[in-house]
């Protein structure tokens, strides 16, 4: 859902905490969800909902925070993170929100919002000034939490505040505030550190606007997912299974079948045509594109790849930055790296690696060799161990192999170098210079054969 309004909005994420409970080095909101850094995630979010511009608070290691994110149009530093409420203090200090009419204030460590959820708290916002986003938890442990009267907020009460009375509360804050920028900059300027984290609370602008008579409309969302804050390890962990099983049952309904739903991951963009099968632990990374009746086997990585209908993957493949024409078979243990595209019916088998390797139509590397800046004509059949000396030391070479040419077992190919068409390089050679069309080429080395020949004893 995309959001249209007369009104200016703009997005304030907030990114500048520590995340000392995540105990690492790494930045929490540069933490990942689905192999995407939580703050991107919410990013990503405010872009496409279509907010005018986006915000994002940093502090604790901001550089490289600012580094790895994209699609922001302005940074604010927090130099002290003094809790949320001086975070959003220090956003509306910067000019970029001077032609803001409305802000939503998001979290970078909130990653799995919705648009939808978004837009009806922006709607209450516009209708009444300020707006706050709840949920009804089934554990609210660590949250906020929301008290209300005539079913508006009348304050939030943080975890390490709460009464026993207050901590039975489910209804918990999901942080995600929504407000006209003018009683947004009124509301924020009175926060105190009286609490127990002695922090400025964003929070305690709701018991403020109560005061004065404007309490906030109280939005409610029923899904626990988009919800979900992650402050641990184990949280994380938690949303990242909620998530994966949310993508997964997406592509069953559009027909794509699991072997096991729970044993998959999803990281990034999965398209996928009709009757597509997914075996136990694959990984699929970034863009990729399965076609119909593509079958990938147990334990393979998928990165960046298209696949083109009815091929198929078979177990342990590494497969990154590759595109297959339809009904090409790959696997058992092979490594596709970039830059392979395959044609149609083409064949690579165990053990084999190619990169930046052009495989025309049903030829076949089916057994223990490297291909790597080759092109491959029609009906090539590449040997068992034939390797493609690509590199020289310093430079990369091409290999080309015309349309049926045959490469017999355990060769060399010295690139740069060109086997003509339909010609034979016997099993064992090296070859180090261009082979004519529609020839044998062999190293010439006869056997010798030794009678009454006896083998070493101990
Ligand atoms: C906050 C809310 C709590 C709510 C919960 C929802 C407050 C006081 N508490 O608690 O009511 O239930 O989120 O997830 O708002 N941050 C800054 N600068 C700071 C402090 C924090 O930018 O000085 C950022 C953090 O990077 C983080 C977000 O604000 O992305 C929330 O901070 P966090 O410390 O995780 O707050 P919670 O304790 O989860
Ligand atoms: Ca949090």
């Amino acid at each position: 859902m995309r959001w249209r309004s007369e009104k200016r909005w703009c997005a304030v994420i907030l990114a500048a905490g520590k995340g000392t409970r995540m105990r690492s080095h790494l930045p929490k909101v540069l933490h990942r969800i689905a192999g995407k850094p939580m703050l991107q995630h919410a990013v990503d979010t405010a872009v496409e909902l279509g907010v005018n511009q986006v915000v994002a608070v940093v502090g604790h290691g901001a550089q490289q925070v600012r580094s790895q994110i994209h699609r922001v149009d302005s940074w604010v530093e927090q130099t002290e993170q003094n809790g949320t409420g001086h975070a959003v203090q220090c956003a509306l200090a910067d000019r970029a929100l001077d032609s803001a009419d409305f802000c939503v204030v998001m979290y970078g460590d909130m990653p799995l919002i919705s648009q939808d959820t978004l837009v009806r708290l922006m709607q209450a916002a516009e209708m009444e000034s300020l707006a706050l986003l709840a949920c009804d938890m089934s554990d609210a442990t660590g949250y906020g939490r929301v008290r209300t009267t005539e079913n508006r907020v009348s304050s939030v009460v943080e975890q390490s505040d709460a009464s026993s009375a207050e901590l039975s509360i489910r209804l918990a804050n999901t942080g995600f505030v929504a407000a006209e920028t003018r009683l947004l900059r009124t509301l924020i300027s009175s926060l105190s550190t009286d609490n127990a984290q002695g922090e400025l609370y964003l929070t305690d602008i709701f018991a403020n606007a109560h005061a004065q008579q404007t309490p906030a409309a109280l939005v409610l969302t029923d899904n626990e997912t988009e919800a979900t804050g992650v402050n641990d390890r184990r949280q994380q962990v938690q949303l990242e299974r909620r998530y994966q099983r949310q993508i997964v049952e997406r592509l069953m309904e559009q027909g794509v079948s699991f072997a096991d739903p729970q044993r998959v991951d999803i990281r990034g963009e999965l398209r996928c045509g009709r009757d597509v099968f997914i075996d136990v632990d694959v990984v699929l990374e970034g863009n990729v594109e399965l076609g119909d009746g593509v079958e990938i086997g147990p334990f393979c990585r998928i990165a960046d790849s298209r696949i083109a209908a009815g091929s198929r993957v078979d177990s342990h493949c590494a497969i990154d930055g590759v595109s297959l024409a339809a009904a090409c078979s790959v696997g058992p243990f092979a490594r596709l790296r970039p830059g392979t595209e395959m044609a149609e019916g083409a064949k690579v088998g165990n053990f084999v690696e190619t990169k930046q390797a052009k495989i025309g139509a049903s030829s076949k590397i089916n057994h223990l060799s490297y291909v790597g800046d080759a092109v491959l004509g029609e009906r090539v059949n590449v040997g068992a161990g034939t390797i493609t000396c690509n590199y020289d030391g310093a430079n990369k070479h091409r290999t080309t192999l015309e349309d049926d040419v045959f490469i017999g077992s355990n060769s060399q190919l010295v690139a740069p170098v060109t086997v003509g068409r339909g010609s034979t390089v016997g099993a064992g050679t090296t070859v180090t210079r261009d082979v004519e069309e529609g020839v044998l080429e062999v190293e010439h080395r006869d056997n010798k054969t030794v009678r009454g020949w006896v083998r070493p004893q101990k």
